[in-house]
């Protein structure tokens, strides 16, 4: 943990434009400064800085945030990580706060598995090259099958001495604790004996996002089909194979500059691949793919290329893979290597020219790849077909973005021959049908689940995001202005006259009146100006910026970057010419008034929606009691529309 203070400082010392410019060359344009994008392939630059407002923002990939969060995405840190990258660059001391004991413990072990894998990587990775057992054994074998030098050593790969405990032994001799060696799997333990697990086998070390040894795979030499081929790592505290695709590390670079990823299966495809040059590739390491493996790329691109063996298995693999991807929100497309062929073998046949040009040349989107998998099998079969064009519009239907759904639909319908609209039909019901099943499936999981409180996160989460754009306008004027005075009011009783400030001006007019949204992002930041109005330090663009909740600092971001339509819809209607700020007094109450009316006619929706409700009852106290809220809604909604019209609001 580190402290505020030192928080602080980092921030501060951390100017935007000195951080992005280590990575890309600034050009200055206006009061901004333009630069090619570092997280997305492009021709002319989109990456804005703005140096005034503390943040970056990409017009082309929306990627946006302050100086920590581009070091988070830009080096893949955590929010910790990337403090002290910036507090190493800056000279700032950082001062860790004082730990739990509980959190100590658990760092200390993760920490000491961690070293031990280290340890177990740098001996393996030296028996192979130095060691008779591991040149004469290891080395020729990965020489045999072709693989250069360097390609070996970037992914340190290595040797396991054959016998019961030579590694056991090498390693507490050197003062490692058998407990991490068999935590870490490494050595097998029993009550009275133990063994090396890996003994005899070439390793593959698998590496996490920050390039630290976690696991290993490790392939067995003879060709007795009684052996597994792979053995791996058993999970543990810093192991979860779910949760890890091998490769990334060396593939991360790679997968942002060309905005892809290939998605194979196995460990010696992924170092063909590297070594026929084509280096965004990861592998699911023979496990069936999992959504935490798929959100993983996600950080890096939203494009996947899922290249799987041309035999039945590999199209059933990939088959199962294209849903989950989709759900994700992704691009995804599909490659099948010719039979008898997989990504390791193939490489090496094609070299690196050949296998992109392959790849351009047959990869396709995955209702080409369904339809013409099925189609075969449907020639003249009607019924055949209907299940071909449900299955495919299973597929369609769990992608999230509607406009990404259409195209797909267009393509089915050409392909297929049927009408658009009978497929968008086909998409409704599946989608009907996919959300019951998740409820259902949501239910058991609550009846089996004892009385655990939900957590919050994922209740919250969707809620943040749906924000109407009165509510965004309201919002960042308010963050934007909140300190600049506005205009004279009166004391009603002392009939004095002060000064107020946008913030307070706005604070008042909505508490007074009830109307603060319900939606949480908009609490958050109304609650916290609020709270905030009579502190003199506190200063609403740092502090939403910077927040320590990233999902709020990410919202902040986007507000004061967005381009807004806003803005343009003031200019055309010949409100104003000139800058916002100098006529805030004309602005502000206009906008405050447009978020009220939007928020009473919302209310008056749900009135209507009321009084149907209990007209069925009969309820006549209950009709009477939202009729006359009814009316003073409605009278309001009138004053203020007026207000809106005559565009004199004082
Ligand atoms: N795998 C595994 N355990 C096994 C077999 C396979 O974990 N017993 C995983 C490995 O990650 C392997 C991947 O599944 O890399 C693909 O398996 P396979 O195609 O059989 O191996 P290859 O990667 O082709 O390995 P090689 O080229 O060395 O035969
Ligand atoms: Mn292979």
């Amino acid at each position: 943990m580190i402290d505020h203070g030192t928080i602080d400082r980092i921030i501060d010392a951390a100017h935007i434009s000195d951080v992005v410019s280590d990575f890309v060359t600034l050009r200055k344009r206006g009061v901004n400064q333009l630069g090619l994008c570092p997280f997305h392939n492009e021709k002319t630059p989109s990456f804005t800085v703005s140096p005034a407002k503390g943040i970056f923002k990409c017009f082309g990939c929306g990627k946006g945030g302050n100086s920590v969060n581009f070091i988070m995405e830009h080096e893949s840190l955590s929010y910790p990580e990337a403090l002290k990258w910036l507090a190493k660059k800056f000279n700032i001391e950082v001062k860790e706060e004082e730990e739990t004991e509980e959190q100590k413990q658990l760092k200390d072990a993760r920490e000491s598995l961690m070293i031990v894998s280290g340890y177990a990587q740098k001996y393996f990775t030296r028996f192979l090259w130095e060691e008779n057992e591991g040149r004469t054994i290891g080395l020729s074998y990965f020489r045999e099958r072709s693989f250069r030098d360097d390609i070996l050593k970037k992914f340190e790969v290595g040797f396991a001495p054959d016998g019961k405990t030579p590694f056991t032994e090498a390693a507490q001799k050197q003062g490692y604790k058998i407990e991490f060696l068999e935590k870490t799997g490494l050595t097998i333990k029993r009550d009275n004996w133990m063994r090396d697990r890996f003994a005899g086998r070439v390793m593959f070390p698998i590496h996490n996002l920050a390039g630290r040894v976690t696991a290993f795979g490790g392939r067995t030499l003879t060709t007795d089909k009684k052996i597994a081929k792979y053995l791996n790592s058993p999970e543990s505290e810093i192991y979860h194979k779910s949760r890890v695709l091998y490769g990334l590390f060396q593939a991360k670079r790679e997968m942002s500059r060309t905005d892809k990823c290939y998605l194979v299966e196995g460990y010696t495809d992924v170092l063909s691949m590297h070594q026929s040059g084509i280096e965004n590739v990861v592998a699911s390491s023979g496990t069936a793919l999992t959504p935490d493996q798929i959100r993983l790329v996600k950080r890096f691109t939203p494009n996947i290329t899922i290249i799987y063996d041309g035999d039945q298995a590999g199209i059933k693999a990939s088959l199962r893979g294209i849903d989950l991807v989709l759900e994700e929100g992704m691009n995804v497309k599909v490659l099948l290597l010719p039979d008898g062929e997989d990504p390791d073998s193939f490489a090496k046949k094609m070299g690196a020219t050949g296998y992109l040009e392959y790849i351009k040349k047959n990869e396709t989107d995955f209702i080409q790849f369904k339809t013409r998998l099925l189609l075969k099998s449907t020639e003249n079969d009607p019924i055949a077909k209907a299940r071909l064009i449900t299955d495919v519009i299973g597929s369609v239907a769990v992608i999230p973005d509607t406009i990404t759904r259409s195209v797909y639909i267009k393509e089915c319908s050409r392909l297929l021959g049927v009408d658009e609209q009978i497929l968008y039909t086909e998409v409704r019901k599946q989608k009907f049908k996919q959300s019951a099943d998740f409820q259902k499936k949501e239910l058991r999981e609550q009846a089996r689940k004892p009385v655990a409180p939900k957590p919050q996160v994922s209740s919250t989460a969707p809620q943040l995001t749906r924000m109407i754009i009165e509510e965004k306008e309201f919002l960042r004027f308010m963050v934007k202005h909140c300190k600049t005075e506005l205009f004279e009011v009166e004391d009603e009783e002392t009939k004095e006259t002060h000064m107020i400030t946008v913030g307070e001006f706005m604070v008042d007019e909505l508490e007074g009146d009830d109307l603060v949204s319900e939606n949480k992002m908009f609490q958050k930041i109304f609650y916290e100006i609020r709270d905030n109005l009579e502190n003199k330090d506190f200063d609403p663009w740092k502090h939403f910026i910077y927040h320590q909740e990233s999902q709020v600092s990410k919202f902040a971001t986007d507000l004061v970057s967005e381009k807004h339509q806003e803005s343009r819809r003031w200019k055309k209607s010949g409100a104003f010419t000139e800058d916002e700020a100098d006529i805030l007094d004309i602005l502000i109450p206009r906008i405050v008034n447009e978020y009220k009316l939007r928020k009473i006619k919302l209310m008056m929706m749900e009135i209507e929606k009321a009084i149907d409700k209990v007209a069925a009852n009969t309820d006549f106290d209950k009709i009477i009691e939202l009729q006359s809220t009814y009316m003073n809604l409605k009278r309001a909604e009138k004053e203020l529309s007026e207000n809106l019209g005559s565009r004199t609001i004082n």
